[in-house]
Formats: C-alpha cells, sequence, structure tokens
C-alpha cells in the first residue's frame, strides 16, 4: 500500500468492513484465536522526562511519585507466574535512579525463580546498558516512536530527538531483542498525512511487536485541552496497522479500553491479539498516571473479566510464551 492509498482510507469516513475483513483474517491465519496475556508491572512513575502529553513528565509536581523495591517487583513478578502468566513487562518512566546493574539483578532472578519472559519498556538508554539488559535475560524491549515526524516529535517530548529514537530502536533489533515500537493516534498536530507516515515507518521496521493507542489528554499536562481521536478512526487505523504488519504482535491497548466503551474488545477484533493486564499493586498503579482514566483492578478480576470478554468473541487466552513469529529467537514459541 502506498502512503497515499493509507492516508486515503483513514480519511475516508466511511465505515469500511473489507479493512477490518481483511485485518481479522490475517490475525486468525498468523496467530489463531489464542490471546496472549502479558502481566504489566509499573514499577516506577519517576521521569527525567518532559513529555507534553504524559502524566509522569517530571512538571507534573500533583503526581504522588513512588519507586518499587527490588523485593516488590520480585513478588510481583512471583504473582504473574502463580497466576499463569507467560510475560512479565517492566515498564517505568525514565527513571534515573535505577540502575542497569539493579535491573539486571532484578531479571536475572525473575528467569532463574520462574522462567518468564521479560519485556522491559524503560525509554532510551546507552547501547551498553541496553546489551548488559538483554546478556542479564530481558527477551523484548518496547519503545514507542509515538510518531514519525521529526518536528512534532521534538515539539511532544522537548528534551528527546527524534534520530535518537529511531537509532536506539535499531540497535534493540541489532542486539536480538524482539522489538516492539508504535506511535499514539490522535496527537495534536498529527494528521492523515502523518498517521500514514506512521504507519508506514511501523511497516518498515519490522517490528516483532507494534503498538498503537489513541492519544488521551491528560489535565495535568499542557496538552489538557485537547480532544481525541474519534473511535472508529482508531478502530480503522489499527486494522490498517494489522494489514501492513502482519507479523507483529499487536495489543488492544489499556488506552482503547479507557476511551471507548468496549474498547479492547473492538481492537482484538480489528487486528490485535494481545492484552496486557496490569498486575501493579494498588497503591502504586494509581500513581502510574500516564493519562485520567485508569480503572485499578484486582489481577484476579482482571483476568475474569478478560475470560469473559474473549468468550464473547469466541477467542481464548493462549498460555504459550507467544514469542515473536519472525523467527530467529528460540523457535516457535519454545
Ligand atoms: N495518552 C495515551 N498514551 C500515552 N502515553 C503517554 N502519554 C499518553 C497519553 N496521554 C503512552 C506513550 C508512551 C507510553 C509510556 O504511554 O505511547 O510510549
Ligand atoms: Fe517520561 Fe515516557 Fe512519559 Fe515521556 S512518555 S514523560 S519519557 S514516561
Amino acid at each position: 500500500m502506498k502512503e497515499k492509498e493509507i492516508e486515503d482510507l483513514i480519511a475516508d469516513k466511511s465505515f469500511e468492513t473489507d479493512i477490518f475483513n481483511k485485518a481479522d483474517k490475517i490475525r486468525k491465519e498468523n496467530f489463531g484465536d489464542g490471546v496472549h496475556l502479558r502481566a504489566l508491572i509499573e514499577f516506577s512513575n519517576y521521569c527525567s522526562r518532559n513529555c507534553l502529553y504524559c502524566g509522569l513528565r517530571r512538571d507534573n509536581n500533583k503526581l504522588k511519585r513512588y519507586r518499587m523495591s527490588s523485593k516488590e517487583i520480585l513478588s510481583c513478578a512471583k504473582k504473574a507466574f502463580d497466576m499463569g502468566f507467560k510475560t512479565v513487562v517492566l515498564q517505568s518512566g525514565e527513571d534515573l535512579f535505577f540502575k542497569t546493574k539493579d535491573l539486571c539483578d532484578i531479571v536475572y532472578k525473575i528467569k532463574r525463580d520462574y522462567g518468564l519472559r521479560v519485556t522491559l519498556s524503560a525509554g532510551v538508554l546507552k547501547k551498553s546498558d541496553y546489551s548488559d539488559l538483554k546478556n542479564s535475560g530481558v527477551d523484548r524491549y518496547l519503545l514507542k516512536f509515538e510518531t514519525s515526524d521529526k518536528k512534532l516529535y521534538e515539539y511532544l517530548k522537548p528534551d528527546s530527538v527524534f534520530g535518537d529514537r529511531l537509532k536506539a530502536i535499531e540497535i534493540l533489533k541489532e542486539l536480538n531483542y524482539q522489538t516492539g515500537s508504535g506511535i499514539m493516534a490522535g496527537l495534536p498536530g498529527q494528521n492523515d498525512k502523518i498517521l500514514a507516515k506512521d504507519l508506514k515507518l511501523i511497516k518498515n521496521m519490522e517490528l516483532d511487536m507494534v503498538s498503537v493507542g489513541p492519544f488521551i489528554s491528560d489535565p495535568d499536562t499542557p496538552l489538557k485541552n485537547y480532544s481525541t481521536i474519534e473511535e472508529s478512526k482508531m478502530i480503522k487505523i489499527l486494522a490498517l496497522t494489522r494489514i501492513l504488519s502482519p507479523f507483529s504482535h499487536m495489543p488492544a491497548t489499556t488506552s482503547m479500553g479507557v476511551l471507548y466503551p468496549n474498547g479492547r474488545k473492538k481492537a482484538l477484533l480489528a487486528g490485535a491479539n494481545v492484552l496486557m493486564p496490569d498486575i501493579t499493586p494498588g497503591i502504586y498503579g494509581e500513581n502510574y498516571r500516564i493519562y485520567p482514566g485508569k480503572n485499578i483492578k484486582d489481577p484476579e478480576d482482571n483476568v475474569n473479566e478478560i475470560k469473559d470478554m474473549l468468550s464473547s468473541i469466541s477467542r481464548h487466552i493462549s498460555y504459550e510464551f507467544g514469542d515473536s513469529i519472525r523467527g530467529g529467537f528460540y523457535g516457535k514459541n519454545s
């Protein structure tokens, strides 16, 4: 698909059944009806950066900051293991407090004691840090590029350089991480032309994991007055992403669920095959406020709700590792 064609499809307001059917067919052919659950542990909400859209930005002094101790992170990983999860995602702001060595130690223990796949999402780091973390056992890394428009990127992330982000994603791939990236859709200033370019870049990156979620305006950020993308457009963007990236795992993001009724279910019907239930202890999780509206639930209730939702669309939880299907990592789901 050419960029202009993608742009026209995004701009077109009509409901195109074709696109959804195609996305759903690709999802079914490549991933089947099993949905992978990745248990999310938000281990620190400190952030040294000041992204305009994000509630964790350093200038947001309304947020109560926390860091989980190594012990707390490990007990959360044990909980994930006991509940039958196969992957934990360790996510934080760009917190300079955690040294790579500390993270390596935590990851090493999670792998040794529970044999879980570990995904890390902790922002841009030096190549040597990515390398040490890989050697300690991190399997996957998530680093969204957020938008492919350099000017918009650097406006929204005033202390970041777009090229550094792309370089970091390249390094992750070079180091043989299962690499995830993606964007937010509906960012202020992101028109359909930019969105088409975003999707094309996602495709060209040949990612193992792709995340596309709606921007949600947070009242404690400079973007407090901006509106969000309309539901039908958002879902079409997800379907197009699936068509353009047929072999990438794709989550139905929490932000979809926060913004639209049955949002995650709709995403699963438009190509998504992954869910990321939050298992961060409530006293912390409620302060991991990237955007408002996150509903803190008990992890067991969360999974029960997911089971019901999946059975209503003839899908089910997969208990495989859900590694990249691009190959070159461990063989298929070994
Ligand atoms: N709305 C939606 N997603 C957001 N993120 C950050 N702020 C917002 C927001 N206001 C997402 C970004 C980032 C991740 C930490 O959370 O995509 O990569
Ligand atoms: Fe920090 Fe990431 Fe939020 Fe930016 S998007 S303020 S780097 S947590």
